[in-house]
């Protein structure tokens, strides 16, 4: 049975839980939020610095329940309505212009949205809803009875749309604005944190299997120097990490020549994949900016 918001904890979601993938290492804490938004049937908000793994977090999470994942990516122009559906009068001028038998039926011009796809899902979907601080204000509060109730009206049609199975919701926000407290009140939170250098080097070896230790370790020593360096625009994260040491690779840089840059506190190879300020650039030990004495 689907578990409805407001329930007391159940002591574990049905069926096997999320423990992370071999594609995605999920520390103890990810794991017990994933694992109580599911039981509590509440949408798990996930927050933390950007290219942290919030997004790929959804994917992982739909692949580990074996649930169909449906991504919606939400801009500043998104607005709740288009995750319900939305009245395509265009199309509907179209057809009766040309004289079609579509036109008689108002259900040929309601168009789903996301949020009916995943309540439509015959297994129960993983829900994504990405970026949620990107829209105005309104969107989060107009999303709040939807998620709560699972369920939304079709004016045009009078019909009561309901959720077949509770989809499980993942939502993340970069916090560029504070999301209203009646929606927090309603979310399981989760915040992402940056990953220690061993969650890393799992991390990394996740995507690079065959990436030698002594290149790792160069790297991964580098790369948390440079994110120590004071007054940085931009510090590089997780994905920033995992594009420098592809280049890496790719170049065949080998491990003493990024120790050796740590060594003379200059910039390491290819440091253009790990900053992305020429502030920075100079900060960490380049000369971008012009007349900078070496
Ligand atoms: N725990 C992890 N395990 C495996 N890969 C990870 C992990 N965390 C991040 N990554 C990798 O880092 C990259 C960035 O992840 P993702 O796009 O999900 O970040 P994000 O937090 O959504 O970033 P943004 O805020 O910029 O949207 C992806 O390639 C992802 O596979
Ligand atoms: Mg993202």
């Amino acid at each position: 049975m689907d578990p409805t918001p407001g329930q007391p904890w159940r002591a574990g979601p049905p069926g096997p839980g999320f423990e992370g993938t071999a594609t995605y290492i999920a520390t103890p804490d990810l794991i017990v939020a994933v694992n109580a938004a599911v039981a509590l049937g509440r949408p798990l908000l996930v927050k933390g610095e950007p290219g942290t793994g919030k997004t790929v977090l959804a994917r992982e999470v739909a692949a580990a329940l074996g649930r169909p994942l449906i991504e919606w990516h939400v801009k500043s122009t998104t607005k709740a309505q288009h995750g319900l559906y939305e009245y395509d009068a265009v199309a509907r001028l179209r057809d009766s212009q040309l004289g079609s038998e579509r036109v008689h039926d108002i259900r040929n011009y309601i168009v789903r949205g996301k949020v009916w796809e995943a309540f439509e899902a015959p297994a129960g979907a993983v829900l994504l809803i990405d970026e949620v601080d990107k829209a105005d204000l309104e969107f989060p509060n107009d999303l709040l009875q939807e998620l709560d109730r699972m369920e939304f009206y079709v004016h045009e049609t009078r019909e009561t749309v309901r959720a077949r199975h509770r989809p499980v919701v993942l939502i993340t926000s970069n916090d560029e604005k504070e999301l209203p407290d009646a929606f927090l009140r309603r979310c399981f939170f989760h915040y992402l944190r940056f990953p220690d250098p061993e969650t890393m080097a799992r991390i990394v070896r996740a995507h690079h299997p065959d990436l030698g230790r002594d290149l790792l370790a160069a790297a991964l020593d580098a790369f948390y120097g440079l994110r120590e360096v004071p007054g940085l625009k931009k510090r590089p994260s997780t994905s920033e990490l995992l594009d420098w040491i592809h280049l890496l690779l790719a170049e065949g840089v080998a491990p003493g020549a990024v120790r050796a840059a740590r060594g003379g506190r200059s910039l390491p190879p290819l440091a253009g994949a790990l900053l992305k300020h020429e502030h920075d650039l100079g900060a960490a030990g380049g000369a971008p900016v012009a007349g900078r004495v070496g």
